[in-house]
């Protein structure tokens, strides 16, 4: 079986570090980097390049292909493939709207009656009409630009000038382009939030245990929002009713309403969901798995993820055993200096070789450069950390353990990932 996934950062790399456990699986990786040419045989495509990633496949080389980012999924790589006959993981075009546009999933969600924030959608063009509607409204909001925006695209504002501020940033000096030319505001809401999984192939699907992302660049949730800086599965804040709500009020609907509206969605669908105190809603939705919460979710399954990725996409879900093997994971990304604002490239990464057992270093932004592995991106590495018995505390401390061996210059990292689910451990144990 030849594999071959899209991608270059540490979700790739646990996907293909996953897939790497199928003996008979032989691995292609485009772009890649340099720890998952350490699992697979790198190609020298970029992953937004559907053409020449087509043109690869074409050529008889590969059997499956498992798409990463949310790119190409937006470009129509499904689409492109599998109209060459070609087998591939991930949504359609039409169905990556959930993710690539925040106003569609807003009224999809309307429609279909998906528990989330109230909202309003305004256009560029109905500027003084958001205005006057800024002006009317109670603080704090949510803006979000429709479009794109690499997880950078939302703010919290605290009162009218302060959304004034933000509107110039999208409507004026056009920060995200023409992905802010659209704005959802949206109603405050207040909770934990977890990021749900399902895989699906349109029909059937399966739910992997729920992770928590730390989005904020600095401990204690400060600072900038980021595309993620640490991860940890399973979140006990998911307890079984909730995720029977999310089941039944969120995953089932949207893929009831996808097929009804004639785009099925099949993939991932990432529920990025805040547990409110009127239950669990929805803050968005994306159409492919989350990173770095896949680097943790993935180290929690028993059964093939291959098998299941290839289940999704011939429609075979419903024979599909998930198993776990009853581990919790945390994964703290290690960053760049002045990541999320701007970063610096190239610089050597060591310790590389030293290895510990169930700590697995995930690369996220790092090429080979003459013979050494430098840096290359603002989220560098997720070192992760696995307890078998299901401790995120012991799984936190491997990881954290292990971070005194990785060195780069200008490292920085959260020290507080997965605290939430370690105080609620401590408070456990103390009960017993
Ligand atoms: P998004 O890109 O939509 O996931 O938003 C990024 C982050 O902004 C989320 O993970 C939340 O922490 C926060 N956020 C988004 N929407 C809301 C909301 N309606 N209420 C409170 N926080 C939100
Ligand atoms: N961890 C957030 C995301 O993948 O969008």
């Amino acid at each position: 079986m030849r594999v071959l996934v899209i991608g270059s950062g540490g979700r790739e790399h646990a996907i293909v570090d996953a897939v790497s456990r199928e003996n008979d699986a032989q691995i292609y990786c485009a772009p890649g980097n340099a720890g998952i040419a350490n699992q697979a045989e790198l190609v020298d495509i970029k992953a937004d390049d559907v053409s020449q990633l087509l043109r690869f496949v074409d050529d008889g080389r590969i059997d499956f292909t498992v798409v990463g980012p949310e790119v190409p999924l937006a470009a129509g790589i499904v689409d492109a493939f599998e109209s060459r006959g070609k087998a591939v993981f991930g949504p359609k075009k039409l169905a990556a709207r959930l993710e690539t546009s925040k106003v569609f999933a807003k009224e999809f969600m309307k429609r279909w009656k998906i528990p989330t924030a109230e909202f309003r959608s305004f256009t560029i063009q109905q500027q003084s009409e958001l205005i006057d509607y800024l002006k009317r409204s109670s603080y704090p909001l949510v803006l979000k630009a429709d479009g794109l925006a690499a997880g950078k695209g939302v703010s919290i504002v605290e009162s009218a000038k302060d959304a004034e501020g933000e509107l110039e940033r999208l409507f004026v000096k056009k920060v995200f382009g023409g992905a802010g030319e659209r704005v959802v505001v949206e109603e405050f809401m207040t909770g934990l939030e977890a990021s749900v999984f399902a895989i699906t192939d349109g029909k059937d699907y399966v739910v992997l245990p729920p992770a928590q992302d730390h989005k904020r660049a600095g401990d204690n949730d400060t600072g900038k929002n980021t595309g993620g800086m640490g991860a940890f599965a399973p979140t006990p804040f998911v307890g079984e009713r909730e995720m029977a709500a999310i089941r039944s009020e969120v995953i089932e609907k949207v893929i009831q309403g996808t097929a009804a509206e004639g785009y099925p969605f099949k993939g991932c669908l990432y529920c990025g969901m805040m547990l409110t105190p009127d239950g669990p809603k929805v803050v968005e939705f994306n159409v492919r798995f989350g990173d770095p919460e896949t680097q943790a979710v993935l180290q929690l399954i028993d059964s093939s993820v291959l098998g299941l990725l290839e289940a999704s996409a011939n429609r075979s879900i419903g024979s599909y055993r998930l198993n776990l093997n009853g581990a919790a994971s945390v994964c703290v990304i290690a960053a760049s200096k002045g990541y999320p604002d701007y970063h610096e490239n190239g610089k050597e990464i060591t310790g590389l070789d030293v290895k510990r057992q169930n700590v697995k270093v995930l690369h996220s932004g790092s090429k080979l450069s003459d013979g050494k592995v430098v840096t290359s991106g603002g989220r560098v590495l997720g070192v992760t950390g696995i307890d078998t018995a299901g401790s995120v505390t012991k799984a936190a401390e491997l990881a954290y353990k292990h971070l005194n061996h990785v060195r780069f210059d200008g490292m920085f990292y959260r020290h507080d990932i997965g605290r939430s689910a370690i105080e609620n451990e401590a408070k456990k144990g103390n009960s017993h």
